[in-house]
Formats: structure tokens, sequence, C-alpha cells
């Protein structure tokens, strides 16, 4: 298949871009480099041979996506362009209803126009909010407790709606988990702007001593050693969720999927696994809680087992090497 990558050369969507060669589709990336860079492009045709079929473009720009789209024949979109830290959603909520919301409106319109109605959406467990039960599966109820999630939350709402609207429309809500690790080449991985705001890649800067120390928010939390609790998944096994996901692509109707593995890690799980794998010390400092942060999140994969054979393969330990290998080979990023 033909597929529109929005927001291709970011971190999952560059990831993804190798899985679908992997598959034998066809990736199309549309991006603005806002949080990426040029060279994920040269990076992505050395690691598969293939130069990546690439627009920049604003994903708000309905007219030019309706162009490529039919220009290119696509076949489906994965929208993975947006905005993703909760920090900069609550200082400036506009800029990510603006891109967020208002970016995938402008998606929709230049998909009805070129007559391409399928779509796999990057949602995130942030829309189950503070978690009621564990693990969570996709019944769980939706409540958001962030700008950031409200966005997600409201994008899904639309999708849903949408897809009860007109019955020609296939809709694929994915909602990731923890993100964390890179390509095993080291190529290409995440490189947060300024001060990262998730943990690994606040851990690989301390190591490659970017950042003096790591700070751990929180060590009062209701969990089996006081550290927040999470589902961090392999990037290249989300990678590969999503070409599970296209499967889907086949029936009409809209349904949401988690991705992540099932098992929940603590933050000093985390320190301690990059440690001893990586044979590296990480200072880290216990400090306040962050506002919003839950105690523990992780997820029910089973849904996306059944419906699509896909399950997360990589440990903790493959993630924690992964990350550090593309941190030490680039440790300023793409820069
Ligand atoms: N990384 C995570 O922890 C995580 C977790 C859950 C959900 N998500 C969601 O997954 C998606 C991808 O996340 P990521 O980690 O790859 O982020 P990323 O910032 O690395 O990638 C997003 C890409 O979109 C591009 N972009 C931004 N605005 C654009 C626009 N208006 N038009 C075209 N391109 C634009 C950016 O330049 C960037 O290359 C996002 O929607 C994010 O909210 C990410």
């Amino acid at each position: 298949m033909n597929i529109l990558l929005t927001g291709g050369a970011g971190y999952i969507g560059s990831h993804t871009f190798i899985s679908l060669i992997d598959a034998g589709h066809k990736p199309i990336v549309v991006d603005t480099f806002d949080n990426s860079s040029p060279q994920v492009l040269d990076r992505l045709h050395a690691l598969t041979g293939q130069k990546p079929v690439f627009y920049q473009a604003d994903v708000r720009n309905s007219d030019m996506i309706a162009d490529i789209l039919m220009r290119e024949s696509c076949d489906a979109v994965i929208h993975f362009a947006g905005r993703k830290s909760v920090g900069e959603g609550q200082s400036d909520p506009v800029l990510y209803f603006d891109q967020n919301v208002g970016g995938t409106v402008q998606l929709l319109h230049a998909m009805n126009k070129s007559g391409c109605k399928k779509l796999i959406f990057s949602s995130s467990a942030v829309v189950y909010g503070n978690p009621e039960y564990l693990p969570i599966d996709e019944e769980h109820p939706l409540s958001t407790c962030n700008v950031y999630g409200d966005t997600k939350r409201t994008v899904e709402d639309m999708l849903r709606a949408l897809s009860a609207s007109d019955p020609e429309w296939s809709v694929v809500l994915l909602r990731y988990f923890n993100p964390v690790g890179a390509h095993k080449s080291g190529d290409i991985g995440e490189y947060p702007r300024g001060i990262p705001n998730n943990l690994m890649p606040y851990v690989t800067q301390v190591a490659v001593g970017q950042l003096e120390q790591l700070s751990v928010f929180g060590g009062d939390y209701d969990t089996p050693d006081g550290t927040g609790v999470r589902d961090f998944i392999h990037v290249c096994d989300l990678a590969d969720g999503h070409v599970s996901a296209m499967k889907l692509l086949d029936d009409t109707g809209c349904t949401a999927m988690n991705l992540g593995t099932g098992k929940g890690y603590s933050v000093l799980d985390i320190i301690q696994t990059f440690e001893t794998v990586n044979k590296v010390r990480i200072p880290y400092e216990i400090t306040d809680r962050r506002p919003g942060d839950v105690a523990a999140c992780y997820a029910n994969p089973s849904y996306a087992r059944t419906l699509t054979g896909w399950q997360a393969r990589l440990e903790l330990a493959d993630m924690c090497r992964d990350a550090w290998n593309w941190q030490q080979k680039n440790p300023m990023g793409f820069d």
C-alpha cells in the first residue's frame, strides 16, 4: 500500500517508515521538521536502500496535503504529526489545540477531498487519565487531566463521530504507552530539543554527561519501590504495531487498540537495568512528585494480539541498550 506518514521524520514515524518498507509498503513522508531534522531522511535512505519520497508540508495546509494524497495515490494515512509535551501543552494550549486538533481537522478535509478514507491515528495512554484499574484495557473510561490529553481525546471523539457518520471511513486509534529505545543501528532515535520531558532521553543525556543527574519525580507513590511505574515499549515493536494495525483498515468503522507490553517497570528499575546493561552510572536524586503524574500506568495489550496478532517482543534490556547506542553514536542528536 502507499501510505502517507504525517510527521514521518519524527521519532516514531521514522521507525515506522522502516517497518513499512520491510513489510513491502511504500511510505510517503510529510513533515515540517518542527521537531525533527532533514538528516533523518538521509539516515532512512542509508538504512533501507530506498530514498524516502518526501514533502515538506504542514498538515494544516489542507490543499497541499490533498494534492500529495492524490499525486502519490495514497491508500491510507498514518497521522503522527503533532505536539507531545504535557508541560508545553499546559503553557501554550492554543498551540496544542491548533497543531493536534486543528491539524487533524485539516488532514481530514484533505483526505475527504482525495477520497482516501483509511486512517491510523497516534493516540496515547494519556486518554485514560488517572487509571481506575490496572492493567488498562480499551474499555477503561476515558478521562484526561491535561491539555495534551484533551487534544488526543478530542481527536479520538472526532474520529469516532466521523466513522459513525460516514460508513466509508476506516479508522484505527493506536494508544501508545511509553515508547523508548532506538533502531538497533543507532542511526535514528529520539533527540528532544531542550531538557527532556520523558525518562529515557533524560537517562541517556545524564549517562553521556550532558545533564548532571536525573531527577526522579516522587519516591512515595503506592508502588513497590515508591517511584512511578510505566509500560515502556521498544519503539521498533511500536512501529511494527502500525504495520499489524493496517490489517484493520480492510474493514470500516473505528477501532481503538493499546500498544504496550503489559509490564510495568518503575523509574528505579529503568535506572538499574540501564546501569547493568550499559555499564554506566546514572546519578539521580528523588525529588517532589510532578503535578499531573500518576503512580502507575500499564496496558492490557491482549486486544491488539487478538485483533492483529501483534505483540511486543523486545525486553527492557533491549530498550536500554538501544537507547544508549543511539545516544553514544549521536551525542548531539541529528545536529
Ligand atoms: N513519543 C511518545 O512518548 C508518544 C506517546 C504517545 C503518543 N505519541 C504521539 O505519537 C505521535 C508521534 O510522536 P513522536 O514521539 O514521533 O513525536 P515527534 O515530535 O518526534 O514527531 C512528530 C513529527 O511531526 C512533525 N510535525 C509537527 N507538527 C507538524 C505539522 N503541523 N505538519 C507536519 N509535520 C509536523 C515534527 O516535525 C516531527 O517530525 C505524536 O502525535 C505524539 O503525540 C507519542
